[in-house]
């Protein structure tokens, strides 16, 4: 299957700089529940590598070296492994197989990564011992605390989001009894159901941030793009009551262009108090 932009230019727009330029985002999440002792704890967060006929799989090597380069306690895939075909998966296993962290690499699908055969990618990661999470969640100690990483299915329909996230979090404790709940969801929306069940950190991806954006200027709101018309929460840091979503661009594009909409990864490091931050593109609503 090929894109039909990619036809129509010939096949010089995935040659473009706009696709190819991946941003290293470095941003601090003051998470008002967090303990002292997990102060400092970082993130790296890729998503939605798209990994095809515009996003090459000689790009991978680029993607795993600026995403191990952040030295983070841990690693957050949020899915779009692939674009349209499976025939890319040896590639992205073997290079996802190279990320590391301390803590661990976690991993959840995305929509494009049912468009061929979901459930064989699912195994394919199942088989070389990459954590997919799968309405799973997995607790661990870390300096004392209760920790707890949680990921869910790409949900096909909107009601299936509350029942992957109380699935997930049978395994996890109940949140009056840990300090840090993260949960990894390929589509944003799922902030909502998590914002209820008091989850402190949300990392997403799918929208890409719009990709096209026409108005991106620093402290300027209202910025229009793709995501912004068609998603609650396109890009960026927002908050609800004391929960916290973070919307990754991603690195791949399913359009082979980007207009003031960088592709990325970020490494989110987690405080205990308030932080001076430059966020962009706070959306703060009412406490649940
Ligand atoms: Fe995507």
């Amino acid at each position: 299957m090929t894109h039909v932009p990619l036809l129509l230019s010939g096949g010089r727009l995935k040659h473009s700089k706009s696709v190819q330029h991946i941003q290293r985002i470095e941003r601090e999440i003051a998470l008002p529940d967090l303990p002292d002792a997990l102060d400092g704890l970082r993130i790296t967060h890729l998503t939605d590598l798209h990994i095809g006929s515009v996003v090459t799989p000689d790009r991978l090597a680029g993607i795993v070296e600026i995403t191990n380069a952040f030295e983070g306690d841990m690693i957050a895939v949020t899915g779009d492994f692939v674009d349209l075909s499976l025939n890319v998966l040896d590639d992205v296993v073997d290079a996802m197989s190279q990320l590391s962290a301390p803590l661990g690499v976690f991993f959840v699908p995305g929509n494009h990564d049912y468009l061929d055969d979901g459930p064989r990618l699912i195994r394919a990661f199942q088989d070389a011992g990459l954590r997919m999470l799968m309405n799973e969640s997995e607790p661990f100690e870390l300096h004392g605390c209760k920790v707890v990483i949680s990921g869910i299915d790409y949900p096909h329909k909107k009601a299936d989001i509350r029942p992957f996230l109380r699935a997930a979090l049978k395994q996890a404790p109940r949140r009056d009894a840990c300090d840090l709940r993260v949960l990894l969801s390929h589509h944003p929306s799922a902030f909502d159901a998590a914002a209820k069940r008091r989850i402190d950190l949300t990392l997403a991806g799918h929208t890409h941030g719009g990709q096209v954006v026409l108005s991106n200027k620093k402290g300027k709101k209202g910025s229009i793009g793709i995501a912004s018309l068609a998603h609650r929460y396109p890009r960026g840091l927002f908050q609800r009551g004391h929960s916290y979503l973070y919307v990754n661009s991603g690195v791949g594009t399913f359009f082979p262009l980007r207009v003031n909409c960088p592709a990325e990864v970020a490494c989110l490091t987690l405080k205990s108090k308030p932080v001076d931050s430059d966020i962009r593109h706070v959306r703060a609503t009412s406490h649940p």
